[in-house]
């Protein structure tokens, strides 16, 4: 869809000139450009789902719950099941995708005259949430294998005087993971930190975007588990990746119940609605099943990425970096990354083009899918790299 902006609408001046953000969604054979799960609910859970929407469907002449209690008892259930950390219900809180859920905390801790930190390549949506709530977006670079800057970071904080410092592990597009002692060292300077703009004695809170987290190597820890350590944590999740509910749009902030309690303040009533709600409850209650292919999923991401090591441009390996998610960033030589990525969609396959320069992301699909990215991409890089 085009953007037809009338130049007489009276478009906030920041905003003149502004795209809606979002990847190409395109009716091709393989999709593999926005980090899905690329396995549907299977028969049962699509049942119970439909049926608790049934059920629900006579009251929606009433707002739903507000504080949607039940739901919050579910992800408490959920992340004491996948993490090991107990969290009560007033720690957890829910919103319309994990997206609405950091732009919530931004409403709450960022605004005019306020920063928000983060480390650069990561996640582009964070400049948008910045942008919408006239929070300064600064960023530091990551290092050369896209692991954090920790040093950098701390400079950052100290000179920038930010109000939120954003991390994201894995990290997006990266697939980096976030080292717990780094965290730590974060939460531990972040206790004593300034932040411009504020009075004395208010310190920045560290908040860390667990998208792809079911993603990681099994034993490795997650954030959740410095929570009853440092109350300046919060920690956001989602049902859209490896729970394989993208669609039902449900994300959810574990924190501490001041962190909520500030959220809960900046949210619209009523903005998770009673469809939501009672579909995420009935996903939850098929948990095993919508989770069943993520070890399946770690797995092609590991044979991917040593197949995509083998591959070469120009007569040198391609890059691959580390992920623990369920996408990998490869190349780091594409002098004409787009082209590449045209070449694939002529041949059915949507990837991404993003990251720095000389580089494409591409998120793990199911085998069949896996065997045509692998197929076209053989073809255009032996047609493309030997001309
Ligand atoms: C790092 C990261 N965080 C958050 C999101 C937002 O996901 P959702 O709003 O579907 O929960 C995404 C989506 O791609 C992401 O990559």
């Amino acid at each position: 869809m085009t953007n037809s902006i009338p130049q007489d609408l009276p478009l906030r001046n920041d905003l003149i000139g502004e795209v809606p953000y979002g990847a190409p969604q395109l009716d091709v054979p393989v999709c593999l450009n926005v980090n899905e799960n690329p396995y549907q609910p299977v028969p049962a859970v699509v049942d119970e789902i439909a049926e608790d929407v049934r059920k629900v469907a006579p009251t929606l002449n009433r707002y739903p719950d507000r504080e949607h209690t039940e739901l919050r008892q579910a992800f408490s259930d959920y992340l004491e099941r996948e993490s090991g950390v107990k969290l009560g219900v007033e720690q957890l809180w829910g919103a319309n995708g994990s997206n609405e859920i950091m732009l919530q905390l931004f409403q709450a801790f960022g605004g005019p005259g306020r920063k928000a930190l983060g480390a650069d390549p990561t996640y582009s949506m964070y400049p948008e949430y910045a942008r919408d709530t006239f929070t300064k977006w600064i960023t530091v670079k990551r290092n050369a294998d896209f692991s954090l800057n920790l040093e950098a970071l701390l400079d950052a904080m100290e000179r920038e005087q930010p109000s939120i410092i954003l991390l994201t592990s894995p990290n997006n597009p990266t697939g980096t993971i976030l080292p717990m002692d780094q965290l730590e060292a974060v939460l531990k300077a972040a206790q004593n930190a300034k932040v411009e703009g504020a009075a004395e004695g208010v310190h920045p809170v560290v908040v860390v975007d667990e998208a792809y987290i079911e993603f990681r190597t099994p034993g490795t820890p997650t954030a959740l588990q410095l929570l009853a350590k440092y109350p300046n944590l919060a920690v956001s999740r989602t049902m859209s990746k490896a729970f394989a509910f993208a669609g039902a749009r449900v994300g959810y902030l574990a924190a501490d119940h001041g962190i909520v309690d500030c959220v809960r303040i900046v949210r619209m009533p009523y903005h998770l609605s009673a469809v939501t709600q009672a579909t995420a409850l009935a996903a939850f209650k098929h948990t095993d099943e919508q989770l069943s292919q993520v070890k399946h999923l770690r797995e092609i991401r590991e044979t991917t990425a040593e197949w995509l090591k083998t591959q070469t441009w120009h007569g040198k390996p391609l890059q691959v970096a580390d992920s623990q998610s369920n996408f990998v960033l490869f190349g780091g030589s594409f002098e004409d990354r787009d082209r590449i990525f045209d070449e694939l969609l002529k041949r059915g396959v949507l990837i991404r083009v993003v990251g720095p320069d000389g580089w494409l992301r591409v998120c793990m699909g199911t085998d069949e899918e896996m065997a045509r990215f692998r197929e076209a991409l053989t073809e255009v890089l032996t047609e493309l790299g030997n001309q």
